[in-house]
């Protein structure tokens, strides 16, 4: 079979982005790439376990590929990510017709895999994990995602990420500094810097100990790039030196996702979150003193286990104090190897679903009300292309990362910056036009 790879992801950015290294792994093996399965001699499937759902999501699709290899036996299935890591030889014993697993970790060993004869479930620690540096294929040209930290410490409860992405290590600042400036080079214009607790990245090279605000003010004074953002931050982790950094810093954008996760202190405490509802609260108000017209987005988990009504009516409130721009809410999963999944007091699906159901609805009605003032106004976007959920509209973003569909003039092209006039408003975007 030519050697012909289609890859899937499901999962955060970090996800994603390591699917643009697993890609630039294949393409240094002499791999093609389509979006056809049934062309491929290779099928790596990128997945993510964080809640059930998005196992369940992987486990139909897999489905698909064990009856596609039975009518082409040399193709090769693959599995890799969270998932992978999680389930490790258990994954391959259960699933007899998938050829090798391997974890976030171990992308940089997918040569010798494929060639190998016996199965493997590649999951072992890598302890170079933050020195390696992999080639990525990148599509957009325009916008790009740069890993400055791997892994996580905090064991949020609920959480699945630090048995699935291992110890956090961040990346030496110098190499970080480096991949921008090529990407720079190349033509990019926005850099997210990666991460699943960024602000407690801590240069590991050379003593020099930098903060995440000294790593954003490397980045900051990158010539060619207009943009700088970050996913994601831990609020315990937000100190006031990092706030005023991304006041100060004219290319750090004026957008902050902070999950608070409920807005009940004791739940808060269960989740091993670190930090109290109102110590949150005073990390919003310094960050909308320090950053003028920043936009905050957040994540709520509904349903935690041992959350009573009082709960989740403090939830609420918080969502009507803070009035985030927009937020991710789920309901409580229950995750193997966490803490929460043997807590008392788990709830029915039922009342998750009905809370989960009274959140959006508020959300809906604040972020409606946000939007809405935007009207009129002037914007600047950087245009990332045709809509996809509409050809008839392009799409860009504003630095507070706010979706402005538009319809198209011939002028425009994609990874320009434009200014719009704001005309609707809608819950999850903005219409508007260009200014020229
Ligand atoms: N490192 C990031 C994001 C981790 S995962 C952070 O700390 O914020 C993204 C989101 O998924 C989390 O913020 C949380 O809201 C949600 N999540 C994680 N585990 C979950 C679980 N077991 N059930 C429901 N939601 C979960
Ligand atoms: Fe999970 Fe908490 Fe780490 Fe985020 S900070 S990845 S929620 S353990
Ligand atoms: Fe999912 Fe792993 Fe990301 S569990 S959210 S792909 S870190």
């Amino acid at each position: 079979m030519d050697k012909v790879a289609y890859l899937q992801t499901w999962g955060c950015q970090m996800n994603v982005h390591d699917t643009e290294k697993i890609a630039g792994v294949l393409r240094g093996e002499g791999y093609a790439f389509t979006n056809k399965p049934e062309d491929a001699a290779l099928i790596i499937l990128n997945t993510c376990s964080i809640r059930e759902k998005a196992e369940h999501k992987f486990l139909s699709r897999l489905g698909y590929f064990r009856r596609l290899k039975k009518k082409r036996p040399a193709m090769q299935i693959v599995v890799s990510g969270c998932i992978a890591q999680q389930e490790g030889e258990k994954f391959l014993i259960d699933n007899q017709y998938v050829d090798f697993t391997f974890g976030p970790q171990n992308i940089a060993k997918l040569p010798e895999l494929i060639l190998r004869d016996k199965r493997k479930a590649a999951v072992e620690e890598n302890p170079y994990l933050a020195e390696t540096e992999l080639p990525s294929i990148r599509n957009d040209g325009t916008r790009a995602w740069v890993n400055i930290m791997y892994g996580c410490n905090n064991f949020c409860s609920y959480c699945v990420v630090p048995h699935t992405r291992g110890r956090e290590r961040s990346r030496p600042m110098d190499s970080i500094v480096n991949e921008i400036r090529t990407l720079s080079d190349e033509g990019y214009k926005e850099i997210t810097l990666l991460g699943q607790n960024v602000n407690s990245y801590n240069d590991p090279n050379n003593g020099t100990c930098a903060s995440f605000a000294e790593l954003l003010t490397a980045v900051n004074a990158v010539k060619g790039i207009e943009r700088v953002r970050f996913v994601t931050s831990h609020p315990k982790d937000l100190s006031p030196e990092l706030i005023a950094a991304i006041g100060d810093l004219d290319k750090v954008c004026e957008h902050i996702h902070l999950p608070l996760q409920s807005g009940s202190t004791k739940i808060l405490s269960s989740m091993n979150r670190k930090y109290s509802y109102a110590q949150y609260l005073d990390k919003i108000t310094a960050l909308r003193d320090s950053v003028p017209g920043i936009t905050i987005t957040s994540d709520i988990i509904t349903g935690f286990p041992g959350e009573t009504s009082e709960d989740h009516k403090e939830t609420l409130s918080a969502l009507r104090e803070i009035e985030f721009d927009g937020i991710f809410a789920f309901k409580y999963s229950k995750r193997r190897y966490t803490r929460a999944a043997d807590m008392e007091g788990q709830l029915d699906e039922e009342i998750k679903s009905e809370r989960l159901k009274t959140i959006l609805e508020l959300q809906d009605v604040i972020t409606d009300k946000i939007n809405r003032k935007l009207k009129g106004q002037t914007v600047e976007i950087l245009v990332e292309g045709e809509s996809s959920s509409d050809p008839a509209h392009w799409t860009g973003r504003t630095r507070t990362n706010k979706i402005v569909n538009f319809i198209p003039v011939e002028s425009v092209k994609k990874g320009m910056f434009i200014t719009v006039n704001i005309t609707n408003s809608f819950r999850h975007s903005l219409e508007g036009q260009p200014d020229r």
